[in-house]
């Protein structure tokens, strides 16, 4: 699997900052923001050959939207799927949440082209609207696709957060939710362990755009590097960092801005997941247990 470059996941980072401040210091639903963003991830994904549409909703009495986005090669009756979302709350920009995962899924998708990459697997992207509002885009998308369409889609892997500026390095738990998948858990840990980076289990449960995709029986997995929650002592030690404090002090803030975003664990986690997407869309077994 190639090595991201951190520098251009970055950029994408600074775009979305920009998009915020020029849209009232937010990237939400309903705002002109979360519309804005919508257009530079599609036209990027445009330009480079993907196959891209949007899927739209209504939440709060606003229409949102899914950029859904595909790779046109591969077996399109074997799908594996990564996603997730691109709006932030109303609060703030929205940079750790969730711009790092965005902004990974993105690089990782320009990356697929420039390397005129032929999987054996259909990849298609996702990026879910009105996550804050509570899972509302995912959950539409999931709920809009016939049971046919769902059974096409082997495995779904979702990145929100994945840049904390005092990280942690956790992997879905198979173990933790509905539809964990122990084979999906693995290869979001082998690439830590390969670059020496000890690794956490995380019980995410209904936390993010995942769910919907488990609620449906599609094996689920993802990457996180912590929000609210305290970095404990023994953290601190193996990950380095500050204990006693948050993840991401910034969550859901005014301040998780480009300032709130620990380059290593963004670099590290794009890179993590680029193991993860090259790996599982390789090879004809699907994904099981
Ligand atoms: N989904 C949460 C949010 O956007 C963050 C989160 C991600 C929490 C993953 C737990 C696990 O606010
Ligand atoms: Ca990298
Ligand atoms: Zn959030
Ligand atoms: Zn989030
Ligand atoms: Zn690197």
């Amino acid at each position: 699997a190639p090595d991201i470059p951190v520098a251009n996941v970055q950029a994408h980072l600074n775009q979305f900052q920009s998009i915020a401040t020029a849209n009232g210091g937010n990237r939400a639903h309903g705002r002109t923001g979360y519309r804005a963003s919508i257009d530079y991830v599609q036209a990027q994904l445009n330009a480079a050959g993907y196959t891209t549409s949007l899927h739209s909703f209504t939440s709060g009495g606003a229409t949102g939207w899914n950029l859904l986005a595909e790779w046109p090669r591969g077996d399109a009756n074997n799908v594996l799927m990564a996603g997730g979302h691109l709006d932030s709350v109303p609060a703030g920009p929205g940079i750790n949440d969730n711009g790092s995962g965005s902004a990974a899924l993105l690089e990782i998708a320009l990356t697929i082209a420039r390397q005129n990459y032929t999987p054996d697997k259909r990849i298609r992207f996702g990026w879910w609207g009105a996550e804050e509002r509570g899972l509302v885009g995912s959950t539409a998308y999931v709920n809009s696709l016939s049971s046919a369409e769902r059974g096409r889609i082997k495995a779904y892997v979702n990145f929100d957060m994945i840049g904390s500026p005092n990280p942690g390095y956790f992997v879905y738990s198979a173990s933790g939710q509905p539809s964990g998948s122990l084979a999906l858990q693995q290869v979001l840990q082998e690439p830590f362990a390969a670059m020496g980076v000890p690794t956490e289990l995380t019980s995410v449960g209904g936390r993010s755009d995942h769910a919907a995709f488990a609620s449906a029986g599609i094996p689920v997995g993802g990457l996180f590097t912590g929000a609210e929650v305290t970095k404990t002592a023994a953290q601190a030690q193996k990950w380095g960092g500050t204990s006693g404090q948050a993840f991401d002090r910034c969550y859901h803030a005014s301040c998780d801005t480009t300032s709130n975003i620990n380059v290593t664990a963004l670099d590290r986690n794009a890179d993590a997941i680029a193991y993860a997407i090259w790996t599982l869309s390789a090879g004809t077994p699907p994904p099981s247990g």
